[in-house]
């Protein structure tokens, strides 16, 4: 059952902003889309209308590059200092934070996930992610190197390098987390110096948009940051097209980041990429077991398991798996599953109806292989695109629910009975996001992180985030690395120079 409702009373700000068509940022100005053309958002909670958005094409994508062309090579960011580059992105988390509850609310509404969780998590990151690239701003330093040519004997040398900004970039995201997304990408763009056109997914269009007014009002000159909501195959593969593109980051699907790929090598612009998982989450006898359920059970649940770093493998050491997977289950049982914006919800519904009959189509797709739901495996309700946080045993490593992204609240246990036997398993995956280990025995678990084919790995805990720590993955979980001063190298060129003394 989808739990009654209460829900909070929708923000004044946030009712005015969806009350009216919102329009696309370019050069400064907020502008109608080449075409005329609008696309709805919707509450996925209801499946209802929620706001219009201009829905931008290649001309609009074209539109936007010149003018992040215009910013980057003249005017007034081309000769910021860094100090002021990392102020005015300061200035954006001031605001952004002065504005948690509206960016909370536009969240919950776009995407469905619990207010509680927008207001705790998805913007008090966004923000924390700002400062912190702010701060990188400053300290974009290069090396000086010392030379030994052997074909000019006698002669010096200063040598040194520069790292500068890799310029106009395309940004890509998706709709599991908005906002946050967007300050992943924009944050080490803007320490950089580059300029920038965003697009949102075209499911959750809006805190990108409100955050866009923000960055106007923050000061950042026109044309360093350009908005073009729109459609993937129409506005985003022009972006990943473009010639006068330098670079491209994505985030989302590995079929799309494909895509992003085949599209750059037109121009060969530079490209990162952030996709899929199916991350193991592997459980010791040796664990507090009592400690890892409701980790494990987070690992998963968490904004519905629309995660790309999901703990949606559990492999339990033989002995204590009937313990855990009953937690787990009874952890699913009490889930409360209702509209984001009502404060007792503690998983909302999916982000679309698509997303809904694709997670669905795993879960029957399981079933007919033989799997089985200890708990969940159904749709919740006959309104909004809710399904039950699911438990499925009885699968097998060769399933599609094994080896496939699901993005849902489905979780596949499977017993192991040692330590070989479950990083082969663990690693028998196209995917290297993230991955996770609960024991006690501190040797063992440095072992099982060292073999783990991942880009992170969790021991004793699941899914910590910081600004600071390198995010992104091995395999076709894509390439290069998001946050920390890692993310800074997506965004820059290294350039040598040397002088004849
Ligand atoms: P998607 O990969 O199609 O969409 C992500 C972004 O890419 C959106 O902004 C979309 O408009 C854009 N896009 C789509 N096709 C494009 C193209 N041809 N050229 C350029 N941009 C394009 O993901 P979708 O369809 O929303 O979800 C499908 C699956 O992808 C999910 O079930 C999940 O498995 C995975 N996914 C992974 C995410 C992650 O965080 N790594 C986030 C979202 C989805
Ligand atoms: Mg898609």
């Amino acid at each position: 059952m989808v739990t009654a409702t209460v829900e909070i009373p929708t923000h004044q700000d946030v009712l005015s902003f969806v009350g009216a068509p919102r329009t696309m940022l370019i050069g400064g100005k907020w502008l109608d889309a080449a075409s005329g053309k609008t696309f709805p958002t919707y509450n996925p909670a209801t499946g209802e209308v929620l706001a219009h958005v201009a829905e931008g094409n290649s001309i609009d994508v074209d539109k936007a590059v010149t003018a992040a062309r215009k910013a980057f090579e003249s005017g007034p960011w081309h000769t910021l200092t860094a100090s002021e580059r990392g102020r005015l992105i300061w200035k954006l988390a001031d605001l952004l934070e002065s504005h948690l509850e509206e960016f909370a609310q536009l969240e919950s509404l776009d995407n469905g996930k619990p207010i509680g969780v927008a207001r705790a998590a998805d913007v008090p990151l966004a923000v924390d992610h700002f400062r912190y690239m702010a701060g990188w701003a400053t300290k974009i330093e290069g090396n000086t190197i010392p030379l030994s040519v052997p074909y000019t004997p006698g002669v010096r040398y200063h040598a040194y390098t520069l790292r500068e900004p890799v310029g106009v970039v395309g940004q890509i995201i998706p709709w599991n987390f908005p906002l946050l997304m967007a300050a992943w990408k924009l944050g080490p763009a803007l320490a950089a110096g580059c300029t920038i056109v965003l697009k949102p997914a075209e499911q959750t269009p809006l805190s990108a948009l409100r955050l866009g007014e923000l960055i106007c009002e923050a000061g950042f000159p026109d044309g360093v940051v350009n908005i073009v909501p729109g459609y993937g195959e129409t506005a985003g593969a022009a972006l990943a097209a473009h010639p006068d593109v330098d670079k491209v980051a994505f985030t989302g699907s590995t079929e799309v980041g494909k895509l992003i790929l085949r599209a750059a090598a037109g121009n060969l612009k530079k490209v990162s990429l952030e996709l899929g998982g199916k991350s193991p989450n592997i459980v010791c006898r040796d664990a507090d077991v009592e400690a890892s359920i409701p980790g494990v059970s987070s690992a998963i649940f968490f904004n519905q398991g629309q995660c790309c770093c999901a703990g949606s493998r559990l492999f339990v050491e033989k002995g204590i798996f009937d313990k855990v997977v009953a937690g787990v289950v009874e952890d699913a049982k009490k889930i409360k599953v209702g509209p984001g914006m009502d404060l007792a919800t503690q998983m909302g519904p999916l982000v679309s109806d698509e997303q809904q009959r694709r997670v669905l189509g795993y879960l029957e797709s399981g079933f007919s292989e033989g799997a089985k739901a200890v708990v969940g495996g159904r749709k919740l309700g006959n309104k909004g695109y809710f399904v039950e946080p699911t438990v499925l045993v009885d699968t097998t490593q060769k399933m599609k629910i094994m080896q496939e992204e699901i993005f849902g609240p489905v979780v596949c246990a499977v017993p192991f009975t040692d330590l070989d036997e479950v990083l082969q398993a663990a690693n028998d995956s196209i995917y290297g996001l993230a991955a996770a280990v609960w024991t006690r025995d501190v040797g063992k678990a440095h072992r099982i992180a060292a073999e783990l084919r991942a880009g992170s790995v969790w021991i004793n805990c699941y899914n910590i985030f910081d600004a600071a720590l390198p995010f992104g993955g091995y395999k076709q979980s894509g390439w290069g690395r998001e946050m920390g001063h890692n993310a800074l190298e997506l965004y820059t060129e290294v350039k040598a120079v040397t002088v004849r003394l």
